[in-house]
């Protein structure tokens, strides 16, 4: 079920990726930009370490990882958002703001660009994006 809406949303996402709201992101610089995240997420595994693993982030409902403790704002934020370029946007940008209570103790990322590219790095490294931009390019 789940599964069904974060798909759906994704979809809306990718149709609406060339929307002028958000700068188009460089996974390159964003790998950059993740080194600091990488003090508590990795991306190219499933291990969590200080935050979860953020490996095929996009699309995921957010407070999902199982064997990761969540603070109880990420899980009721979860139930009603799905992790795409906008809610990460928002997030990184503020995640106090956000996300109330979160346990995630980083200030945010102020720069539009480094989000941006960060955000390009994430969804390199999750597989349910490449499949469905394939399947949103034949459906095309
Ligand atoms: C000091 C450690 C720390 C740093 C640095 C950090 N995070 Fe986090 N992150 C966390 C923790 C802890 C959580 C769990 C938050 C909660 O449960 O409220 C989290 C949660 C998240 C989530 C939600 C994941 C999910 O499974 O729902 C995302 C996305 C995220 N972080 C992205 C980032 C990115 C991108 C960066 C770098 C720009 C970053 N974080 C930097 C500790 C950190």
């Amino acid at each position: 079920m789940t599964m069904k809406l974060s798909t759906l949303v994704l979809g809306v996402v990718l149709g609406g990726i060339a929307a002028p709201a958000f700068a188009e992101g460089d996974a390159k610089k964003g790998e950059k930009v993740f080194r600091k995240c990488k003090a508590c997420h990795v991306v190219d595994s499933d291990k969590n370490r200080v935050g979860p693993s953020l490996q095929n982030v996009m699309g995921r409902v957010p407070g999902s990882v199982e064997d990761y403790k969540y603070s109880k704002g990420m899980i009721a934020y979860g139930e009603e958002n799905v992790w795409d370029a906008e809610t990460l946007d928002a997030y990184l940008e503020k995640p106090k703001d956000v996300v109330k209570g979160t346990k995630m103790a980083f200030a945010g990322l102020r720069k539009e660009k480094d989000r941006a590219d960060v955000i390009a790095y994430l969804m390199e490294h999750s597989e349910e994006v490449a499949e469905d931009e394939e399947k949103a390019d034949s459906d095309s």
